[in-house]
């Protein structure tokens, strides 16, 4: 990214570097206007563009949104398919506008549950992003904190099982190398629409130190200024990480 693409005027001094979303909503904002759950979906998806391209203007390096939880196959045969038809439907008209964008998108989750036709696109659409710096945009998609967690902790486990890893050398440094993402910085700031004050099982080991917010905007509502407003006001925030300022 070249500087002169972000209006540095925006950029929030101490603002978040990394933030993540929850995007929470879509179906009572469909509910509000009489048409089905999956309405909210489509309206949600498109919101996301926004405010990935937002990012730069506020000084976000990281975005990394929740789209599906490993909670959420509990929903109905009929949104689940929606949901997976959508994604794949996303990934298709977006890889474009994203790579040119300057996007690089990484997903997080299990994807050994998830169908192989949208598994080869989320692929696909990580190859052709992996040159770009601009914005790191993660997509947690059949993502859980815990189930993130036990899989880590098997990987771990067999690196030890293995002799590649002594367990007395196993300490806060070691698992974060095995979690999805590993290659991330932890959030900064995360973001929860629609009302609910709770993190849903979502980046559980990521944000121990993360600042919330939590919003009454339903996802299909948020907007960049709003995003832009979050922002400011992180850093305003006094993170002290236990220790007390002398
Ligand atoms: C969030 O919106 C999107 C997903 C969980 C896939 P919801 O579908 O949870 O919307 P509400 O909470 O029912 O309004
Ligand atoms: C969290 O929202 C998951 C996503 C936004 C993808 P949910 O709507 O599934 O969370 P709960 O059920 O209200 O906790
Ligand atoms: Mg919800």
């Amino acid at each position: 990214m070249s500087s002169a693409d972000a209006s540095p005027s925006q950029i929030v001094p101490g603002g978040p570097r990394h933030v993540a979303i929850i995007m929470d909503g879509n179906g009572r904002w469909a509910t509000q206007r009489g048409r089905p759950r999956l309405f909210g979906h489509h309206a949600g998806a498109k919101r996301v563009r926004e405010v990935v391209e937002a990012c730069p203007d506020f000084g976000v390096e990281y975005l990394t949104i929740f789209a599906f939880s490993t909670e959420n196959w509990k929903r109905t045969q009929v949104e689940v398919a929606g949901l997976m038809s959508l994604f794949r439907r996303y990934i298709s008209k977006e890889t474009r506008g994203l790579s040119e964008f300057g996007a690089r998108v990484r997903f997080i989750g299990d994807r050994v549950r998830l169908d192989k036709k949208l598994v080869k696109l989320m692929n696909e659409l990580e190859e052709a992003t992996a040159h770009n710096t601009r914005v790191h945009l993660t997509i947690a998609l059949n993502y859980g904190g815990r189930d993130e967690v036990a899989r880590a902790t098997q990987r771990l486990a067999q690196d030890v099982a293995a002799g590649l890893l002594n367990p007395d050398d196993v300490d806060e440094e070691t698992l974060p190398k095995y979690l999805d993402t590993y290659v991330l910085p932890d959030p900064d700031l995360v973001i929860r629409t629609s009302g609910e004050a709770r993190i849903s099982n979502f980046l559980l080991w990521q944000s121990a130190y993360a600042e919330y917010e939590f919003i009454d905007t339903l996802w299909p509502d948020f907007s960049k200024e709003e995003f832009g407003s979050l922002c400011a006001a992180y850093g305003g925030r006094d993170r002290r990480f236990g220790a007390v300022k002398t």
